[in-house]
């Protein structure tokens, strides 16, 4: 096992050090991403908070980072599990207080039960403290606890408990802007979901199930590297695919459905998030391609809009017109396009936004709107452009070729200096590149 961060301590300093220029003479405080029980002594796998990985590369539970910017010299502090020879022969390696030290280039460590005891030392002269209220019982209690007992330590100062900030949220705005190292982990990340794709592509044909497609893309993902899924597969055959979030994924393909697969794999905590949707058979039928198509054409429109300066609102307003456009093309809506944009009665066939921030989380992180309006888009900025259209089985409206088809069309975009870069164009989504691979196990 290599020991120390992914990628090493460099990186992780560097944004630590980016962070202790903005919280000035707060304190940061955050804890890591607690062990969630299965059943009895069975844990789910364990997968450290993002912003905990982001400035530490830290990936045990029981850990919480400080950062101290109210000392002359900024520190960085972590409280860690000790090492316990019984625990680690059940659930293996610790770094323990030592090895933390070791690799993960703390000024400090200390075992996690010293924490009340240490944390009111470093509180001291703090005039803030970022912390994430809220998301934890648990902490909440012991930080709080602790703020008590600082003000009352205060004595006759006529200060009142420290100003609490967001912990997540000012960390959120620089994990917004990626920089090249990370975009090249993200771009790996990428390139193997677009793999999984084109695996589970190969292997589709009727009479399998939507599980055994999932694992064959999912073990695409392992094969090369992946550490573990960005989020739970989709894969949806025939109406499945209506379901925005399905995931029963147990359900056969039948020869003449649609399959819908949303899937990305997670390396170096980047996250791809693609989806294709394509004839189980191999080879469209004309109705299938004239909504398939409806949706490509807008899809890729819609890529090719991202620029620097616009912002995720014209992006969607874009998208959203030329799916109207397209859907009274096939047939599929009625009426003035104006109207049906104004009323939002695409709605019903188009339920969702076009995009969201992209990154260690597959929701990521970074303000949507900064004081009240959609923030202009910058180099660096990464989101998904995932128009569909989803057409329920029952829907007496619209034309029956169309019913019991979803079809969603998503790929994984950067903004750049001049326009975009799509990181998740190896996946196929031509309709002639679809039908020369699906089916065609290698
Ligand atoms: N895979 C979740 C999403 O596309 O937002
Ligand atoms: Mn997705
Ligand atoms: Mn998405």
């Amino acid at each position: 096992m290599e020991l120390g961060p992914f990628g090493g301590v460099e990186v992780y300093k560097q944004r630590r050090q980016k962070l202790f220029e903005k919280i000035k003479s707060g304190v940061f405080v955050l804890y890591a991403h607690p062990e969630q029980i299965r059943n009895n002594d069975v844990h789910h796998p364990y997968r450290q908070d993002s912003t905990l990985h982001y400035l530490t590369g830290f990936p045990e539970p029981e850990g919480i980072c400080v950062l101290t910017a109210n000392t002359t010299t900024p520190q960085f502090i972590l409280f860690v599990r000790r090492r316990d020879p019984t625990r680690e022969l059940w659930d293996g390696f610790r770094y323990g207080v030592e090895g933390t030290g070791k690799y993960f280039g703390a000024d400090k460590v200390y075992p996690i039960d010293e924490f009340d005891k240490v944390f009111l030392d470093l509180l001291k002269g703090a005039e803030k403290i970022y912390y994430r209220l809220n998301e934890n019982h648990e902490h909440d209690q012991q930080i709080l606890g602790l703020l008590e007992k600082h003000k009352v330590s205060q004595g006759r100062s006529n200060r009142g408990p420290l100003d609490i900030c967001d912990s997540k949220q000012i960390v959120g705005e620089m994990r917004l802007i990626k920089s090249a190292y990370e975009q090249e982990l993200h771009r790996k990340a990428c390139d193997i979901s677009a793999e999984g794709h084109l695996a589970a592509m190969r292997a589709t044909k009727p009479g399998l199930w939507e599980y055994q497609i999932q694992a064959i893309c999912e073990m695409e993902f392992r094969m090369r590297g992946s550490e573990r899924l960005g989020y739970g597969s989709i894969v949806g055959t025939g109406a499945n695919a209506t379901v925005l979030h399905y995931i029963f994924n147990n359900d056969q393909l039948k020869d003449g459905q649609m399959l819908l697969i949303d899937a990305g794999a997670e390396y170096g905590y980047f996250s791809g998030d693609i989806t294709r949707s394509y004839p189980v058979n191999g080879k469209f039928t004309r109705s299938q391609r004239r909504i398939y198509e409806a949706v490509l054409k807008a899809q890729k429109a819609t890529v090719d809009f991202v620029k620097p300066g616009k912002r995720l609102a014209d992006v969607h307003k874009f998208a959203t017109e030329r799916i109207i456009e397209q859907m009274l093309e096939i047939g599929l809506m009625k009426g003035d396009a104006k109207k049906i944009y104004d009323d939002k009665s695409h709605a019903k066939y188009f339920p969702h936004g076009t995009s969201h921030w992209l990154g260690m989380d597959v929701h990521d992180s970074g303000y949507y709107q900064i004081n009240g309006e959609p923030r202009i888009l910058e180099p660096g900025m990464c989101f998904s452009v995932e128009p569909g259209l989803y057409v329920p089985a029952d829907d007496k409206e619209a034309p029956s070729e169309f019913r019991g088809i979803g079809i969603r069309i998503e790929d994984d975009v950067y903004v750049t200096e001049k326009g975009c870069e799509n990181l998740t164009i190896k996946a196929p989504k031509e309709v002639e590149e679809l039908e020369e691979v699906i089916g065609r196990v290698r």
